[in-house]
């Protein structure tokens, strides 16, 4: 995670941004040490990059790239104001011990904010920011399958606003916001889905982070909790409204380093915000793996 000193609405990259938003610095710097604190207190640990100035989304760490089992691959940002971003995370990757691997030049993607680990396999959003053509290089590098999803609808330019992995069975999904294709693939690849409506899909309910049995959520409904707490869940709603301003919510804020999918295995000694997309038990993704 990235602390918000310098974060701010400077520029229009996606429907939620408006210019003429000002953000409150105190209120943002608030609202991020408590989604801080309460993921430390579901038991996760959390690392941080230095915040610089000029680069108001770094704080949307989840597009800082996608992991697998201690191999990280650099994001390609689609807009230039973010392009300056991928130094800086690039160089936490290189000090912090990981393989670092980088995209074909003119291959966008955006990281776990476009690619997300479940039962064996990451499914990959394009469109809006990340290239359909990423893919293919993606899983070489991840060394992982890699299954691309059509994002139809510009208010959900991320993945990571439409699905969200809970367990090894259940995931948050949003089908409205995917082509046919992709609507299929998550069916088929999702034993008990949690299909939100496109209120709450627009309430960023989707965008949360899971860690173990506790999910802390921008937004919830009624209907939402009570399914996630009969799953077993704990629900925490926290307060970010200052990042929705950007377009971003709790998700955003973070990025899982302990993502381990595969045939290596996890890898050892890292930590994040949950342990991500072990694969299941279940033959069913043998294929798959
Ligand atoms: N303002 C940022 C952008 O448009 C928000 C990023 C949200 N990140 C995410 N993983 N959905 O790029």
């Amino acid at each position: 995670m990235c602390p918000p000193e310098h974060f701010g609405v400077l520029y229009e990259i996606n429907p939620w941004m408006h210019r003429e938003v000002t953000v409150d610095l105190d209120r943002a710097g608030d609202q991020w040490s408590a989604l801080v604190a309460t993921l430390i207190e579901a038991g996760a640990t959390v690392e941080l990059l230095e915040p610089q100035p000029g680069l108001p989304d770094l704080v949307f760490t989840a597009n800082a790239g996608t992991l697998n089992n201690g191999n990280y691959v650099a994001s390609r940002f689609r807009h230039p104001y973010r392009q300056p971003e991928v130094d800086h995370d690039v160089a936490w990757f290189t000090d912090h011990g990981y393989n670092v691997a980088a995209l074909p030049e003119g291959i966008g993607h955006e990281g776990a904010g476009d690619a997300l680990p479940f039962r064996g396999v990451f499914l990959s959003g394009y469109r809006s920011r990340s290239d359909a053509g990423a893919h293919g290089p993606l899983s070489a590098l991840l060394g992982a399958p890699v299954r691309p999803i059509e994002l139809i609808d510009p208010r959900l330019y991320h993945l990571d606003l439409t699905f969200c992995p809970l367990d090894d069975r259940r995931a948050l999904v949003a089908p409205s916001a995917w082509d046919r294709y992709g609507r299929k693939v998550v069916e088929a690849l999702v034993p008990e889905p949690l299909v939100l409506d496109d209120d709450e899909m627009l309430a960023f309910c989707g965008n949360s982070v899971v860690v173990g049995r506790t999910v802390v959520m921008p937004s919830c409904t009624p209907r939402v909790g009570r399914q996630l707490e009969l799953w077993g869940f704990d629900v925490v709603v926290v307060d970010i409204d200052e990042f929705l301003k950007a377009g971003g919510g709790c998700r955003c804020l973070t990025l899982a380093l302990d993502v381990a999918l595969g045939p290596t295995g996890p890898a050892s000694g890292r930590s994040g915000a949950a342990t991500e997309g072990a694969p299941p038990p279940s033959s069913e993704t043998g294929a798959a793996r």
